[in-house]
């Protein structure tokens, strides 16, 4: 029996944009003279997005970069929140999101898995018992000691993914990173994440790696500058992923109705984002 245990209803998420970035004290000054420059507009990341993960599936979130793959990934950990519509989310909840996300970089890396336990809801005892197996697993040596500053991208993404598949989630979230991982981590993730859909989590999973998704995920959704393109099969919506972005004319105009038999969803009316 189908349980839904991410549902997205209506959800439209709306930014504010600054146009101008001050990133030190001699652009704030220049900001101040350019007066045209400090205004702030708004700008809709996600539109009207419609979807169910049901409990035990493993989805792949599909889109170029800037679509809104990570917005969504954000609202369902709740670390930013909808403008419109309705969220449900059921189960405990793990992610891996950006890079260094959720590790304050002034601590070590055993601080920081304390640090994330206590974010996660688990206290220091339980997170003691969980503490070899996640050191262990993240392989880092004796950098586990040292403040995560100095880790390099690799095993910052070691020591996030072994946090996340510790905690024993029930839905997981995985954004693009397991890619700054060596050959040999990335196989170890992907055995994990085989061992995690045998026991029936939940995941939802972002990557450029179309081979890899195809092997993992039993379902895809496409995004599309915030819309939600289409949604089915794995392969099908691969094959009407790359039949778009790989032709000349995809990259001119926007796909005509029919072009994708899949579409489930609203068909975008404006041109495709690359
Ligand atoms: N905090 C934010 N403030 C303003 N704009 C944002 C913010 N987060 C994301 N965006 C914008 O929302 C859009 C979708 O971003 P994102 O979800 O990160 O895309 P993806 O993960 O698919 O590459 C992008 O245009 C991005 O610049
Ligand atoms: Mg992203």
């Amino acid at each position: 029996m189908t349980r839904p245990v991410i549902t997205f209803e209506n959800v439209s998420k709306e930014f504010k944009l600054s146009k101008l970035r001050v990133r030190s004290l001699q652009e704030m000054f220049v900001s101040m003279f350019k007066k045209e420059l400090r205004g702030k507009h708004r700008f809709w990341a996600l539109k009207e997005v419609n979807f169910t993960i049901n409990a035990g599936e493993t989805v792949a979130l599909v889109g170029t970069n800037g679509s809104g793959k990570s917005t969504v990934l954000k609202l369902i950990s709740r670390i930013i929140d909808p403008t419109l519509g309705i969220i449900t989310v059921s189960g405990r909840l793990s992610a891996l999101l950006e890079l260094g996300a959720g590790f304050h970089p002034d601590l070590s890396g055993r601080e920081n898995i304390f640090l994330n336990g206590s974010i996660l809801g688990l206290d220091r005892k339980e997170m003691t018992k969980k503490l070899d197996a996640i050191i262990d697993f993240a392989d880092i040596g004796e950098f586990i000691d040292v403040p995560i500053r100095n880790y390099s991208s690799g095993m910052q993404m070691r020591l996030g993914f072994s946090v996340a598949v510790h905690v024993e989630p029930q839905i997981i979230l995985v954004d693009e990173v397991l890619a700054v991982g060596d050959y040999n981590f990335q196989l170890k993730c992907l055995n994990k994440i085989r061992e995690m859909q045998k026991q029936g989590v939940t995941i939802l999973f972002v990557s450029h790696d179309f081979e890899e998704i195809q092997k993992l995920c039993d379902r895809a959704i496409w995004l599309n500058r915030g819309e939600v393109m289409a949604e089915g099969s794995t392969d099908d919506i691969i094959k009407a992923f790359m039949d778009i972005y790989q032709s000349k004319e995809g990259q001119d105009s926007f796909p005509q109705s029919g072009v994708i038999p899949i579409v489930e969803q609203n068909m975008v009316t404006s041109d495709v984002g690359i």
